[in-house]
């Protein structure tokens, strides 16, 4: 092998345009996928503290958005909904005219080729703001699993896509898949939340879905950020169970895990750069401490070379908007 003097690296990168020709990993809009937050009532757009940029948005104008979403060639989004009431069981969760049916329904009919994915979970939903029905504090999974295999089917009625369920309860994804296919939704895919770690990075997220939960934390059902092996099993038997795509969440602090999971499944692979990561590149931009652009580039960047096809992320319109102006 070669070796120095003869050997020089730098002999690529003296000129941008060979640069751009041994470029290894591309950023497209084809990787996006838009996060929105829907909200009842008319004409609400409400900007969350900590997410500069990001907005609760009632039904009328979250159409507006999505159209602006598809014709920046973005091509999903995944809709969160806040609902009018909330309850112990969550039951506006799985309402035919829930806030989320209704965005769904209200989405499909403005838009022509946006591809809407449905977030499932009871969070949002529940008085208590926990993922599942409780029993005192703790969270029954199987209880759970039949009112998550509800709220999917009614967003495939309303219309949805693909359904992205992101409660960790165990079984979830077979129960769903099962109930989707008897419903005659077997063309519907299943993008499962199938490693999402118990993780401090979702605090803003909490804002801007009013859905922190009243007491304890979600340690008992989504995963310890020590763990590695167990995220392969967690992603195996989701796959077994009927996933289409496995999501790993969050991305940016676990580019190993969404490595390992890609390599060993070779799935379609999800990452979610969460409200967390999302804000902290705000926070320090809007302090001039970082180049907000070139970090939210970098970030995206690294999160697609550690192996995802997809992001979901909330920089999605301003990322296509630069690969717009950067041709
Ligand atoms: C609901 C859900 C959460 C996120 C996506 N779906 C929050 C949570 O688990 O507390 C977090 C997304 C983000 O932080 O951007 N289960
Ligand atoms: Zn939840």
């Amino acid at each position: 092998m070669a070796t120095y003097p003869e050997k020089r690296l730098r002999r690529l990168r003296y000129n941008p345009t060979v640069r751009d020709m041994i470029r290894e990993t591309v950023l497209t809009k084809n990787d996006l996928i838009y996060p929105l937050f829907a909200v009842p009532g008319k004409g609400i757009k409400n900007e969350v503290k900590s997410m500069p940029g990001v907005y609760q948005m009632s039904i009328d104008v979250l159409v507006e958005e999505c159209k602006e979403v598809e014709k920046l060639g973005i091509p999903a989004v995944i809709l969160f909904g806040i609902p009018e009431h909330k309850d112990e069981v969550g039951s506006g969760a799985y309402d035919a005219n829930g806030i989320i049916q209704q965005a769904v329904r209200a989405i499909k009919k403005e838009t022509k080729k946006l591809v809407v994915i449905t977030d499932v979970c009871l969070c949002e939903y529940t008085s208590h703001g926990h993922c599942g029905v409780l029993d005192g504090e703790r969270i029954l999974n199987d209880e759970t699993v039949d009112l998550l295999v509800k709220e999917a089917i009614s967003h495939a009625e309303a219309g949805a896509d693909i359904i992205a369920p992101s409660d960790m309860m165990d079984g979830r994804i077979g129960a769903i898949r099962k109930a989707l296919d008897e419903k005659g939704f077997y063309e519907i895919p299943v993008m499962s939340y199938a490693v999402k770690y118990a993780s401090g990075y979702y605090g803003p997220f909490r804002d801007a879905a009013e859905s922190t939960p009243a007491f304890g934390d979600r340690r008992s059902h989504q995963m310890d950020i020590a763990n590695t092996n167990e995220a392969l099993r967690e992603a195996e038997s989701d796959i077994e169970e009927g996933a289409d795509i496995i999501m790993v969440k969050p991305a940016g602090a676990y580019l190993d895990i969404i490595w390992r999971v890609k390599e060993k499944f070779q799935m379609p692979t999800a990452a979610y750069q969460v409200s967390g990561e999302y804000a902290m590149i705000k926070a320090a931009g809007r302090n001039n401490w970082i180049d907000e652009q070139r970090v939210m580039l970098e970030s995206l960047m690294a999160i697609k070379r550690a192996g995802a096809d997809m992001i979901l992320t909330y920089f999605a319109k301003e990322v296509a908007k630069y690969l717009d102006a950067n041709k």
